[in-house]
Parts: C-alpha cells; sequence; structure tokens
C-alpha cells in the first residue's frame, strides 16, 4: 500500500521581535491582557517589502534541504495562506519562479488556519493517486501588513504573527510510516464570524474612501463564538480522526494544533483526556501564524529532537470558515 510520507521538513521566521510591550505602545492593550488571554508573549513581523512568498522560501529551502531534493526534484507546489503576496495570481506561481523551477503546476489554498492541513490532504490524495510523486506544501503568512494596531483592532491585532512552514510529501509503500487519516470540514453558516470585509466584488466601486475609514480592510472576529466552536470541533476531531485511523488515544506521542490560542488548545487537551504535556505549543514566541502555524510547530519540534520515527502524530486545525481539519499521521 502506497502512503505518503513527509521527507523534509522546514521552516523560517522572519528577524524581527515584537513584543507585548511593544504592541502596548501602539494600542491599548497590556502584556498581562494578552499573555492571561491566549498565552502569547511575543510574535516576528515580517518588514516592509517582505512578501509571503519570500517567507514560503525560506522555508521550501530548508524542508528540500532536509529532504535531500532540489526545487527542480518536484512535482507540485501547494500554497496555503490568508495573505497572499497579491490578490492573483497565486502565492505558489511567484514562490515557483523564486526556486527557479518552470512548468511545474502551482495551487494555493485559501483556508486561512486550516489552509495547510487542506493542502497537507490534497497533497496526499494526489501522491496514493500516483498523480504525482513529490508535492511541497507550504503554509505562509505575512498577516502584520494587514493587522488595525488601533483600539478598534486590538482584539485580533495582539493575536496574529509572521512566519513559514513547508514539507516535502513523497510516496512511501513501507506500510508503516506515512499519513493514516485525514478530515477536512467546514460550516459556511459561520463565514462572517471571523472575516474581511474587503475585497467584496459585488461593491460598485469595489474600493471607496468611506470603506478605508470604516476599517473594511482590517478582519474582524467574533472572538468568543470562534472560541466556543474551535474547542468543540477540535475535540470531535481528536476522536473521529483516531477512531478513522484505527488507534487510541493512548497511542499519541504528540498532538499538534494550530496555534490560535493556548487556552483553547488546553481546553481541548482536557476535554478529550489527553495529558496538556502531549499538546506541542509555540503561540507563546509566534503568535498565531494561520496556515503557517502547524508546519512551524512541527519542524521546531523536530528539530529540537522531540520527534522519533514510528512516533504518532495528530495534527489539528481551526479557523475562519468555519472549517476544521486533521492529519494522522506515522512519523
Ligand atoms: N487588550 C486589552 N483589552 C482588550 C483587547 C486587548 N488586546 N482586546 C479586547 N479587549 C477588551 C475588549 O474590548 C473587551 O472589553 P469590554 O469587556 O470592556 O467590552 C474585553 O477585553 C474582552 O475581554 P474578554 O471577554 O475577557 O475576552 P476573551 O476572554 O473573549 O478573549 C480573545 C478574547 C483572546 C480574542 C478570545 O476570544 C479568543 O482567543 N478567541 C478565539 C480566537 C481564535 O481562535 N481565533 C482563531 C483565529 S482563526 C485564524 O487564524 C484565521
Amino acid at each position: 500500500m502506497v502512503r505518503s510520507v513527509i521527507g523534509g521538513v522546514g521552516s523560517y521566521v522572519p528577524p524581527r521581535v515584537v513584543t507585548n510591550e511593544d504592541l502596548s505602545r501602539l494600542m491599548t492593550t497590556s502584556d498581562e491582557w494578552i499573555r492571561s488571554r491566549s498565552g502569547i508573549e511575543e510574535r516576528r513581523f515580517a518588514d516592509e517589502g517582505v512578501y509571503c512568498s519570500d517567507l514560503a522560501l525560506e522555508a521550501a529551502r530548508n524542508a528540500l534541504e532536509d529532504a535531500s531534493m532540489t526545487p527542480s526534484d518536484l512535482d507540485l507546489i501547494i500554497f496555503a495562506t490568508l495573505s497572499p503576496d497579491h490578490h492573483f495570481p497565486g502565492s505558489g506561481c511567484f514562490l515557483q519562479a523564486k526556486l527557479g523551477i518552470e512548468s511545474v503546476g502551482c495551487m494555493d489554498v485559501r483556508n486561512q488556519c486550516t489552509g495547510f492541513l487542506y493542502a497537507l490532504a490534497s497533497a496526499d490524495a494526489f501522491i496514493r493517486s500516483g498523480m504525482y510523486r513529490r508535492i511541497l506544501v507550504v503554509g505562509a503568512e505575512v498577516q502584520s501588513s494587514a493587522l488595525d494596531f488601533s483600539d478598534r483592532g486590538r482584539d485580533v491585532a495582539v493575536l496574529f504573527g509572521d512566519g513559514a512552514g513547508a514539507v516535502v510529501l513523497c510516496p512511501c509503500e513501507d506500510g508503516e510510516r506515512g499519513i493514516i487519516a485525514s478530515e477536512l470540514h467546514a460550516d459556511g453558516r459561520y463565514a462572517k464570524a471571523l472575516y474581511m470585509t474587503i475585497f467584496d466584488i459585488s461593491r460598485k466601486p469595489l474600493v471607496t474612501p468611506e470603506m478605508i475609514e470604516e476599517g473594511d480592510f482590517w478582519p474582524r472576529m467574533e472572538g468568543k463564538v470562534v472560541f466556543k466552536h474551535a474547542v468543540t470541533r477540535l475535540a470531535e476531531l481528536v476522536h473521529s480522526t483516531t477512531r478513522k485511523g484505527g488507534v487510541g488515544l493512548g497511542d499519541i506521542r504528540y498532538v499538534i494544533p494550530h496555534q490560535a490560542n493556548q487556552r483553547i488548545n488546553l481546553m481541548v487537551a482536557e476535554k478529550v483526556g489527553i495529558p496538556k504535556e502531549k499538546f506541542l505549543s509555540n503561540i507563546q514566541k509566534h503568535g498565531n501564524t494561520t496556515a503557517a502555524s502547524i508546519p512551524l510547530l512541527l519542524d521546531q519540534a523536530y528539530r529540537a529532537g522531540k520527534l522519533e520515527r514510528g512516533d504518532l502524530l495528530l495534527l489539528i486545525a481551526f479557523g475562519s470558515g468555519f472549517t476544521w481539519a486533521s492529519t494522522l499521521v506515522r512519523w
């Protein structure tokens, strides 16, 4: 049986550290508020002129090096982001050019926090079907350009950070390692609980000075609604995905959850009865890096020597859409 294995993993974050104290000089907030509500201590912000595909390029290079591959070995690029370089074309095309390869297919996945897991499930299906053999799956974000750092946007702005993570997915026939099960879910009734008004294509003209004045191009979030649904859906995923994969909760070495809020992940751990030490986190240092958060955390755990061959990992995410998704993988 062919399974998709993670042949290489890499990540990259921009060098500029922004602390909670730094943010409290821009808006009415405090280190205590941010830390106690979310677990976040600091995050990285890209400098002006840096694109999402620039961060993705560094992560991709690290993943390719880890896989002992070069860009020309790739058959496909799948790029997950909510902060693409431009409205179109997709950031995968910009990344492909920066990698210096031509003709390889590129597709963007615009699923925000679950984007990486939707991309990974798609890559897994391509590989198991035999259509492609080596797929670069990237999650990358430059969110710092699209946050409202005034008091109006403080509930959202303090949560997010920039970064990138990538894996190279390849086929493997040893029957042990690789992706065992994936789940993809959505409930579009909540699309506007976490969304950005612009670009509302029904509006003519698309952008007016009033819309800029109103802050229509900043993300809006009903924090408590997102929080409640995230805890419920993520806990459901833990049970349904382990059941689908034919493994027990006790078999899981680590849960690698999307890093939206440490309180969400601790509540999920408690709800499903998995020790909280098994829920890995890096939100303290990176905030919520949306599509980048899972591959960034995976790469950091790998490079810290935490992961051993044969470990069972459960990747879970919840976010805008609402969407929620999971991947059960034997490392
Ligand atoms: N600093 C200080 N005060 C703030 C800030 C801030 N940065 N932001 C909001 N407040 C104030 C509000 O104005 C409000 O004040 P009021 O009570 O006087 O009206 C108060 O703090 C709200 O406080 P709480 O109700 O205690 O806030 P809560 O515990 O709900 O925490 C938070 C807010 C952190 C946003 C939480 O709801 C949350 O994490 N929600 C989920 C976020 C999430 O998962 N997002 C997923 C992102 S999906 C994706 O990545 C695309």
